[in-house]
């Protein structure tokens, strides 16, 4: 089973919007996949139980459970750190961390950054982190910052997720990007390649 923590600090980051857009892409491409809710307010839990049964199927895992599905995607809270970051990470082959631009993300997530470069996973090579740029409108001066950010850290950017309702609609309906009709997504489905390719990788 390969798993993918989606982490950041920092609450309305985009964690289970991403979170939920992985397990739906993963579903929609045929494979096994679960979804771990380690938030409190459950949001990825709601979200799965609007989920039609008709839609590619995603397994709801509780803690400690075992599973055995190809893909194990992890939804975090806000403000993750220490030990419980610790034991996430020890799980995870993938992190993805969202970063929203506004100057309180980019500074939340610079902190996250460097703490995640001194888990022991992170420097064993372990879990690999790549960084997306979450509700980036590029005309906008908080676009920009975070773009300029971005590039300077060493991580791997993996894409930018452009500002949507598409995100809002989809998840009333327990939906995922990749359940809507393509033809009103298609700017959507295509930045969302550069994650896919890395997690093939
Ligand atoms: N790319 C996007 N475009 C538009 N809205 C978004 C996008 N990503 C997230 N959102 C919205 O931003 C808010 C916070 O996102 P959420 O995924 O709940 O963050 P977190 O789980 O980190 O707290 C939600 O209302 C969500 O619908
Ligand atoms: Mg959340």
């Amino acid at each position: 089973m390969r798993v993918i923590l989606v982490a950041n600090p920092k609450g309305g980051s985009g964690k289970t919007t991403l979170s939920t857009n992985l397990a739906g892409y993963l579903a929609s491409a045929g494979k096994r996949v679960a979804l771990l809710d380690l938030d409190r307010q459950k949001s990825a839990t709601h979200w799965l139980a609007m989920r039609d049964m008709a839609l590619p199927d995603i397994e709801l895992m509780r803690e400690g459970q075992k599973e055995d599905s190809d893909w194990l995607v992890i939804d975090s809270p806000a403000g993750l750190h220490g030990k419980n970051l610790e034991r996430a990470l020890k799980l995870a082959h993938k992190v993805v961390v969202p970063i929203a631009p506004s100057l309180f993300d980019i500074r939340a997530s610079q902190d996250f950054l460097a703490a995640l470069n001194e888990e022991k996973a992170v420097r064993k090579g372990h879990a690999f982190v790549g960084v997306i740029g979450m509700r980036v409108d590029p005309r906008t001066r908080a676009g920009v910052t975070l773009e300029g950010f971005m590039e300077q850290q060493e991580l791997p950017v993996l894409t930018y997720l452009r500002n949507t309702q598409a995100y809002v609609n989809a998840a009333f309906e327990g939906k995922s990007l990749f359940d809507m009709p393509h033809h009103l997504v298609e700017r959507e489905l295509e930045q969302w390649q550069g994650l896919i390719d890395w997690l093939d990788r």
